[in-house]
């Protein structure tokens, strides 16, 4: 038990690798260890794209915004929701051809990410390495073209793999006692907030001033703190507006808002 959490508190995201490839073995070992995760009814609604071949990470590259990995690490992970094979089974048995809407959709996600994070605990566990790419959802509609992605699979949660070939440091986390309520949602005060931030300002911001790159951005931008950075530079309001609406578009064209009409979808994208 105790080394489960060494483990898993030893976490930390990587985004440089060696050359070595991942064997198929160890990779069939590691998803297996996804698919033991929980399931919404076990029905698993969820799929797993596997891109080792350089020309597929040359069209994905600037899907995931140029970032060098999706070219450096031998293996890239895309977990789908997934109801297509779900749908021809059910067709196949005369049942009703069900999960073509937005619940569905949230229940294959939450799956799919279940099922990313066991492949990402047990890919650690192998001695390999993972980083996360939030570019999976943002970029979900062209991402679902490359991947020649049918009706009812729609890409939600990805991570580069591969043998570490970097030494990073642990980053921060929020103090247990910020996300932990006990019994009911207890609010926070100005003073709470400042406590809970205090270590996280200073050490987010010492991370991202050490990049050459942020620094100038930084420097050159109009912000004064880690808040700022977030906002006004990492996570601007008009560029999360642009990706929901990317994201509600792959999901319409992907099938699962079929109970949704399109006013509805206009009051989600609303300011
Ligand atoms: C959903 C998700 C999306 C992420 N997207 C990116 C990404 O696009 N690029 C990147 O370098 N790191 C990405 N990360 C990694 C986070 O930056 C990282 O987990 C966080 O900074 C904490 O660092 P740690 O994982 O080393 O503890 C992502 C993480 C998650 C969970």
């Amino acid at each position: 038990m105790e080394n489960i959490y060494e483990h898993i508190l030893s976490h930390k995201s990587i985004r440089k690798y060696k050359e070595k490839e991942v064997s198929d073995e160890i990779l069939n070992k590691v998803i297996t260890a996804g698919t033991r995760a929980s399931s919404s009814g076990n029905m698993q609604p969820y799929s797993i794209i596997i891109t080792r071949d350089k020309k597929q990470r040359k069209k994905l590259f600037p899907l995931h915004f140029e970032q060098t990995m999706v070219l450096e690490a031998p293996v890239l992970l895309t977990f789908c929701a997934d109801f297509n094979r779900m749908r021809i089974w059910l067709k196949q048995s005369d049942a009703p051809e069900n999960f073509d809407n937005f619940m569905s959709f949230l229940i294959g996600m939450i799956d799919a990410t279940l099922a990313s994070q066991n492949v990402a605990l047990a890919a650690e566990a192998e001695g390999l390495g993972i980083c996360y790419m939030g570019t999976t959802l943002a970029s979900n509609g062209e991402i679902s073209k490359v991947l020649e992605l049918p009706e009812h699979v729609v890409p939600v949660v990805g991570f580069s793999l591969g043998y570490p070939d970097e030494e990073v440091a642990a980053r921060d986390r929020l103090p247990l006692e910020a996300i932990i309520h006990r019994e009911k949602y207890q609010n926070y005060t100005e003073e709470n907030i400042r406590e809970i931030y205090k270590k996280k300002e200073v050490d987010g911001m010492k991370r991202y001033l050490s990049h050459p790159d942020l620094r100038k951005l930084i420097e050159e931008s109009d912000v004064s703190n880690l808040a700022q950075v977030y906002t006004k530079i990492k996570y601007t309001k008009e560029s999360h507006l642009k990706y929901s609406a990317d994201v509600l578009e792959c999901l319409k064209n992907q099938g699962f808002l079929n109970n949704i009409k399109s006013e509805d979808t206009t009051i989600i994208l609303k300011q």
